[in-house]
């Protein structure tokens, strides 16, 4: 008996290697039980892979849906170092195809965007008029730790690029560290960015071209707050930020207003369930509207690990609207089915 498993173990092998090695989602009939790696629900915390078996890397992350296909950039890293933008494809946001790099640094040592620079909290919009896929990140230069405090700026032909890199700077003049970018309604496009030494909040108007903010810029409130993420329900802006502990995970804190200007008010920390008072252990990075389904919002959010970045983990959450103001209660295990 024990012999006659040993060979069906062996005779296995060859099958069990192809099917890891064939985990694009592909149906192969031949190891029907072993290739079903369809993800169907959401495991906050856990390793997420991606098409090719990799966990997905791409940290600080946000979403743009376009034209029936979901596109999520976020930093690449390798152990701590900053690799660039990776950008990943999803129908379904369970599932995603490793699409590479949308942006990555360049060998040039005079580029702002050089080799040892870092790249963080991409998020990327479309444009209308101009039909670019514009991409702002936070952008710190090569040797300088964390003191150019800028916003950059790259745009592409297409959502999963290559981008090319316009420029960066400090919005009108401001340091420009943890940022957002947020799409109105009627098109108009914000850049929400901690500034100051992070002791500030600003959001500035941006340019019609989405390339550059505008003059107006506005402190939101100094109250030492950073990972901005916006959403809009119900004519009701919401902002959910963390506070400034760099890596290690703090309390979020929830703002409303009824105006991106201002006055923002505070409706308190927003997470419920164990570790609720720290944000279960992770940082805001992005909400994320779902396609086709109206007041349906996913909180996202980074589990960094900083001696290993790569390896840091997604806590994508449901926010609950049934209450008076929004609420993200931790859940092990969920689908989009809790949003019918
Ligand atoms: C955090 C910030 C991260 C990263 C980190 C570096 O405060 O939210 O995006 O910049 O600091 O220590």
């Amino acid at each position: 008996m024990v012999k006659q498993g040993l060979i069906l173990l062996i005779a296995s092998i060859p099958f069990l290697a192809h099917s890891i090695r064939n985990n694009n989602n592909e149906t192969d009939n031949s190891i029907d039980v072993l290739a079903d790696d369809e993800i169907s629900s959401f495991k906050p915390g856990e390793l997420w892979l991606d098409n090719n078996g990799e966990h997905i890397n791409a940290h600080g992350g946000g979403i743009l849906y376009d034209k029936g296909t979901y596109y999520w950039y976020g930093e690449k890293r390798g152990g701590r170092r900053s690799e660039g933008v990776n950008v990943y494809s999803s129908k379904d946001l369970y599932n995603w195809k490793a699409e590479g790099l949308a942006l990555v640094p360049v060998q040039d040592t005079l580029s702002d965007i050089s080799w040892g620079c870092i790249m963080e909290r991409p998020k990327v919009l479309y444009n209308k008029e101009t039909q670019k896929y514009v991409m702002w990140f936070h952008l710190e230069l090569r040797g300088q730790g964390y003191d150019a405090a800028r916003a950059a700026v790259a745009t592409s032909d297409n959502a999963t690029g290559p981008f090319k890199f316009i420029n960066s700077f400090r919005p009108n003049g401001n340091m420009s560290r943890d940022m957002g970018l947020f799409l109105d309604d009627d098109g108009i496009a914000y850049h929400i960015y901690a500034s100051d030494e992070n002791y500030d909040l600003r959001i500035a108007k941006l340019s019609d071209d989405f390339l550059s903010p505008t003059k107006e810029d506005k402190l939101l409130f100094r109250n030492h707050r950073e990972a901005p993420a916006i959403f809009k329900y119900n004519k009701k802006y919401y902002l959910i930020t963390s506070g400034c502990t760099g890596w290690d995970a703090n309390q979020a804190e929830l703002h409303v207003a009824d105006n991106l200007f201002g006055p923002w008010k505070s409706l308190g920390d927003p997470m419920r369930g164990e570790n609720a008072k720290r944000t279960f252990n992770a940082q805001s990075t992005f909400v994320l509207p779902v396609a086709g389904r109206t007041d349906a919002f996913i909180f996202m959010a980074d589990r960094w690990n900083p001696k290993d970045l790569k390896d840091s983990r997604y806590i994508w959450l449901p926010i609950s609207l049934e209450q008076q103001s929004p609420l993200i209660e931790w859940k092990n295990n969920w689908s989009l089915d809790v949003f019918n």
